[in-house]
């Protein structure tokens, strides 16, 4: 029998949603995505994750990612999105707004759940380590499989600067960077990630990961490298896996 959940996947440039079969991890219809909008408050954020919603002709458990810290529901950090989401009970906005049951919980942490159950990470026991490279770097922390939530590495600082800053997607389009360049920055950021974590595994995903081919090939770092199987699909997969359980 299949067990089909809701996934919207708050990013800092889009907005993507679709139904998912939680039993495979698959989509069972396209993904609607629509431009975040240049003032991300939660209003303007609610407006588009309903359109989602009617778009699916959803009624039922839904799942939604938010690119900051979510404890219990609430918003701590908001680093590419407005200031107003900091402190906000997001779970309680969207519930209420949507009538519908709504968890919401951090993206890399819903990606990493994806790649866990249905990708790169199934079978991987021991210290496994997620981290997306898109408009942010974000990071997901298993042990035998169990996340560690909200594990913030994109903020980790390398050379007294923040990761982020240096080893984003958007670091690389913002000082145009070859892929050369760009994959040094990532070998710097994995190596650094490596010798504090020491992880059997670390798995690439966000939108980078798309463009593995440029980069994968230079970088020497010691533990393995998987890219993400289900590369910028594994948050609304994820935060369909997670709708409905209690965070
Ligand atoms: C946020 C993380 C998030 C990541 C990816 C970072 O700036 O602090 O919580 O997972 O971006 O969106």
């Amino acid at each position: 029998m299949s067990d089909i959940r809701l996934g919207v996947d708050i990013g800092g440039t889009g907005i993507k949603g679709a139904p998912v079969d939680v039993t495979r991890g698959q989509l069972t219809a396209e993904r609607a995505r629509i431009d975040t909008p240049s003032m991300s408050t939660p209003d303007n954020v609610l407006d588009i994750v309903k359109r989602i919603v009617s778009r699916h002709e959803w009624h039922g458990p839904v799942g939604v990612t938010f690119p900051g810290v979510v404890l219990h529901g609430v918003v701590q950090t908001a680093a590419n999105m407005d200031k107003e989401w900091q402190g906000f009970d997001a779970d309680a906005f969207f519930t209420d707004a949507l009538g519908m049951s709504v968890t919401v919980m951090n993206d890399a942490d819903a990606a990493g759940v994806a790649e866990m159950r249905y990708g790169a990470g199934v079978g991987h026991r021991g210290v496994v380590v997620m981290v997306t490279l898109g408009t942010g770097i974000g990071s997901a922390l298993f042990m035998d499989g169990v996340l560690v939530p909200n594990t913030e590495f994109g903020h980790m600082e390398v050379n007294g600067k923040d990761a982020e800053r240096q080893a984003s997607g958007r670091a690389r389009e913002r000082e145009k960077l070859s892929w050369r360049e760009y994959s040094k920055r990532i070998e710097e950021y994995l190596r650094r990630l490596d010798a504090l974590l020491w992880p059997e595994l670390i798995i690439v995903g966000g939108g980078v990961s798309k463009e593995s081919a440029k980069w994968l090939g230079y970088l020497k770092v010691r533990a393995p490298i998987a890219i993400a199987v289900h590369q910028n699909l594994a948050g609304i997969i994820g935060a369909a896996a997670l709708a409905g359980t209690t965070r």
